[in-house]
């Protein structure tokens, strides 16, 4: 049974075997236990059992949706109080998911990917006018910082047709810093105590509060200035959801749902494709002979076209890799939580209760070295050559999350960052001035602190 899963040893009651880990950074503090105690295991944090997944064998079997299904739980449980019932926090018997999948899946179509490839070339064009004054400056750029302006804008602008003005501001947009409150908030293990919930919560949950009521408001103004614009044929995500609904029946989502998916996909368009960028970005300027056959790439591809067309960018195989790989390495949404649907016993060992359910440790999957090889740690794109991808067994990869509730933004993010990575790689020479060195920080998705690089341009091939 359950007593089978190890878990650490030093164990203090209450505070469970959170004492001496660093409540910042839940991910990369499993993923050490991972290593330590194997790739099933427990940690009871503040009385939550929480059981973590890594064998490649069982995750496939958690994958089986006949037998399990996401459970919303821990840090995505606490969203709701600002994303309620949008597609990422929904429970999967909540009408509200299917309604919400079946309406936005338009948005998400190949056809759809096609009509936002002109925008995200815009929005990819603001981040490089930026950059091209701090390469002729000799500034060093923060690329987790611009990452996130270009990633929010490109959500933005494609989704809802509205500007943030990212890239005119000093200062991250407030619509940011209260996201990424909102996420710390989410992530806080201490609201987890019993009694902490009232004492130390009240004195964050106004602040919080705060934050919330400012997310909610950029989102009304979103909704605002679409309605008072009277404009019912933008077939974007909103224009889907004031105008189409429910392919076949037409059904319209409620105001309240409206909103949650917006705030839902205004987050999850952006925070976790910024990071995506950022790692690969950091690995590309890392490893100069995997940056110089991604250019080659692009510039055999691209050749001298102005701007890549949509074709121009699905055929960039090498640099899809090495995203692939980035995102093998830190996947930036970092676990998926799955529940047994009945009582069932897990790789024939682990009996589960109904609604029983285990947290799947994305990173150390990724690092499994039975699937992985020897050297996990080591950056490889070619670990994604389609042989070798054919040769490896289903759901070793799942950085995307698993079954009908996967990310449906999945070709977006992609089609975005080749976008991006190809664009950056053909205009500029990224120098390691800092020699950075890789610090994660978690707030509920990963991303690279404090990594800058300064730039030189680069002359186009003809
Ligand atoms: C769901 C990862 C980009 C929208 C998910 C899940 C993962 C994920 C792992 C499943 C979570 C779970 O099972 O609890 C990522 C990564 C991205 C990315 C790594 C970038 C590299 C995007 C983009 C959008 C988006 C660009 C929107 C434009 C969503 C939504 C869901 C989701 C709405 C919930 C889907 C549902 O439950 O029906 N994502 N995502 N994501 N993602 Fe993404």
């Amino acid at each position: 049974g359950i007593a089978r899963i190890p878990h650490p040893a030093r164990r203090v009651p209450l505070l469970g075997d959170v004492l001496g880990v660093s409540p910042s950074a839940p991910v990369q503090d499993s993923m050490r236990m991972a290593r330590e105690l194997g790739p099933v295991f427990q940690r009871k944090v503040f009385g939550q059992r929480i059981v973590f997944v890594a064998d490649p064998g069982l995750v496939a079997e958690l994958a089986d949706e006949t037998r399990f299904v996401k459970k919303v739980v821990l840090a995505v449980e606490r969203l709701r109080d600002v994303a309620g019932d949008g597609l990422f926090t929904a429970h999967s018997d909540e009408p509200n998911w299917r309604l919400g999948h079946e309406v936005l899946a338009a948005g998400f179509t190949r056809e759809a990917m096609v009509r936002y490839h002109p925008t995200m070339v815009a929005m990819a064009q603001r981040l490089t006018a930026s950059w091209d004054r701090r390469a002729a400056a000799g500034d060093p750029v923060d690329v987790p910082g611009d990452m996130t302006k270009l990633t929010l804008e490109t959500i933005a602008h494609t989704g809802f047709g509205y500007d943030f003005g990212s890239f005119e501001r000093s200062e991250p947009h407030p619509f940011v810093t209260s996201m990424v409150s909102a996420l710390l908030h989410a992530q806080d293990r201490r609201l987890l105590i019993p009694g902490v919930r009232t004492v130390f919560a009240r004195a964050v949950r106004k602040r919080v509060t705060g934050h919330h009521g400012h997310l909610r408001s950029v989102v009304d103004e979103v909704v605002r200035r679409r309605t008072a614009e009277g404009d019912e044929s933008t077939d974007d995500l909103l224009g889907l959801m004031l105008n189409t609904g429910r392919p076949g029946t037409g059904e319209r989502l409620d105001a309240a749902n409206i909103r949650n998916q917006v705030i839902t996909f205004l987050v999850a368009g952006h925070e976790t494709t910024s990071g995506a960028l950022s790692f690969a970005l950091y690995y590309l300027a890392k490893h100069p002979e995997v940056l110089a056959r991604a250019r080659q790439e692009v510039d055999e591809v691209w050749g001298g076209a102005e701007v890549p067309g949509y074709e121009q960018v699905s055929k960039l195989r090498y640099v899809r890799r090495a995203l692939d790989e980035a995102l093998r390495l830190w996947p930036t949404a970092p676990g998926y939580v799955r529940a047994a649907r009945a009582d069932t016993v897990l790789g024939g060992r682990y009996p589960m209760r109904e609604g029983a359910w285990a947290l799947v440790l994305i990173p150390a999957l990724h690092r499994d070295e039975e699937v992985w090889g020897p050297d996990p740690e080591a950056f490889d794109p070619d670990r994604f050559l389609p042989e070798r991808v054919r040769a490896r067994p289903a759901h070793t990869f799942k950085p995307f999350g698993t079954g009908e509730r996967a990310c449906i933004g999945r070709q977006f993010a992609l089609h975005e960052a080749v976008l991006v990575l190809g664009l950056l790689l053909r205009r500029y020479d990224l120098h390691d001035h800092a020699d950075y060195r890789l610090r994660v920080t978690e707030r509920l998705t990963l991303m690279p602190e404090g990594f800058t690089l300064t730039l030189t341009r680069r002359k186009v091939p003809a």
